[in-house]
């Protein structure tokens, strides 16, 4: 007999404080079934087996998504994206954006990302005070992805409307309204990024030769490469995951460094703990808790079957909470090392931003917690009702 959680009806405390809850399933038992039908994973092994075989863990949605989403704008953005469809496609999809993550690519964002993040330290300190997520967190990876994408600066708000309503249709209950917002987000992020597109040929001059529209434009025009859709449904998938992950990421470590002051006087004393420090924001708070896999044939985790056809719930925040990988799990520590968390999956799918978020965060705290050593928060953090996304939704803090 397989042990249940319900994913859909969460105990009361879980969004307070998921660890606690992901903690005793996985001693119970590391695999427990979902009353629709799916599987809950909560041990780092399972779920590291399941991300190392996109043949028998398969992402694609479709199955999973057209009684959800029914033939709408929300079934093809989330079945078209690179996240959600397997080799072959993956793979001709995913080598096309590549040249905007080599490390040359990279390094030329350095001195933008400090002026960024230099820009909003002055106001802190002019201010005395931050309300964190809006004047921080939420403005330096949007600024970021649309500077990778080519996307005009002045058009972030309306991106991060349209990233919400989009993102907000995957967590597992949605409301007639949210799935309404969904649909109509997509309906409008395509029309602009159609805009764009039209716009970019006309004037191509200036174009960054990474810049990911451009490139996933010319893969189109290539005509073998990349379809129209596709194309629309990367650019938005890629600026919607580039900013809200990395925003929750910023907003996370503020707060665990504040909650924890013996940190900040460790990473003060060394600098060079900055890596290891944004390893473990990571770790402890995933700014994506769960991602998800279908089975391909039956197959056995921590020695229970799971059907053919069947959804695996792969819970990251219950992985890298795991005993048997990590020790004390429930320390945040930013001197853990190693620190094989998941939170940037793994395998073919592996976060593709990964390298770009890492140097965000590494220069947003290294700035934040030299030049003002002495913060403190004024409020506790508010965490937002969602369940797959780990979001600060406001982090008040000042200068004391
Ligand atoms: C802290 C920040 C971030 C976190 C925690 C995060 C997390 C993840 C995770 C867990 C996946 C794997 C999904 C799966 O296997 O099903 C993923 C994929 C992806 N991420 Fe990120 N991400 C972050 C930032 C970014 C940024 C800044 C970008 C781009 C600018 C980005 C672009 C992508 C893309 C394109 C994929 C799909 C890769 C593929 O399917 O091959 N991410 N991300």
């Amino acid at each position: 007999m397989v042990a249940v959680f319900d994913l859909q009806n969460i105990p009361a405390n879980y969004l307070e404080d998921p660890y606690g809850v992901l903690a005793e399933l996985r001693e119970k038992s590391p695999v427990h079934k979902n009353p629709d039908g799916t599987f809950v994973l909560t041990a780092y092994n399972d779920i590291v087996q399941t991300y190392r075989d996109p043949l028998i863990w398969s992402s694609d949605k479709k199955a999973a998504f057209r009684p959800k989403f029914g033939d709408t704008p929300l079934f093809e953005h989330h079945t078209s994206s690179v996240v959600f469809i397997d080799p072959p496609d993956h793979t001709r999809i995913r080598q096309l954006f590549q040249s905007a993550f080599t490390r040359k690519a990279l390094a030329a964002f350095v001195p933008r990302i400090t002026n960024l993040v230099d820009e909003y330290l002055d106001r802190l300190e002019d201010q005395g005070q931050m309300e964190v997520v809006e004047e921080f967190s939420f403005r330096l990876p949007i600024e970021v992805v649309c500077d990778l994408l080519g996307v005009p600066r002045q058009d972030r708000e309306l991106i991060r409307g349209w990233a919400n309503a989009i993102l907000t249709a995957l967590e597992p209950t949605l409301t007639q309204i949210q799935f309404d917002d969904g649909n109509q987000a997509v309906t409008d992020f395509k029309q602009y990024l159609r805009d764009l597109i039209t716009h970019r040929r006309a004037h191509p001059e200036g174009a960054r030769d990474t810049e990911v529209l451009t490139v996933l434009a010319d893969a189109e025009a290539d005509g073998a490469r990349l379809t129209e859709i596709e194309l629309l449904h990367q650019c938005i998938f890629m600026l919607n995951a580039g900013h809200e992950t990395s925003t929750n990421m910023i907003s996370h470590g503020i707060h665990e460094m504040l909650r924890n002051p013996n940190q900040i006087s460790l990473l003060s004393k060394d600098p060079d703990l900055i890596e290891p420090m944004v390893e473990e924001v990571l770790r402890y708070q995933a700014p994506i808790q769960i991602n998800n896999r279908r089975a391909t044939s039956d197959q056995i985790l921590s020695g229970i079957v799971i059907p053919a056809d069947t959804t695996v719930h792969m819970m990251i925040n219950a992985a890298n909470r795991d005993p048997g990988q990590f020790q004390e799990p429930d320390l945040f520590d930013i001197t853990r090392r190693p620190n094989r968390h998941l939170s940037f999956g793994l395998g073919v799918h592996i976060c593709a931003g990964n390298a770009l978020a890492r140097v965000e965060a590494q220069i947003a705290f290294q700035r934040l917690f030299h030049r003002f050593p002495k913060l403190a928060l004024t409020s506790s953090a508010v965490i937002a009702q969602r369940l797959r996304f780990r979001e600060v939704s406001s982090l008040h803090i000042s200068v004391t």
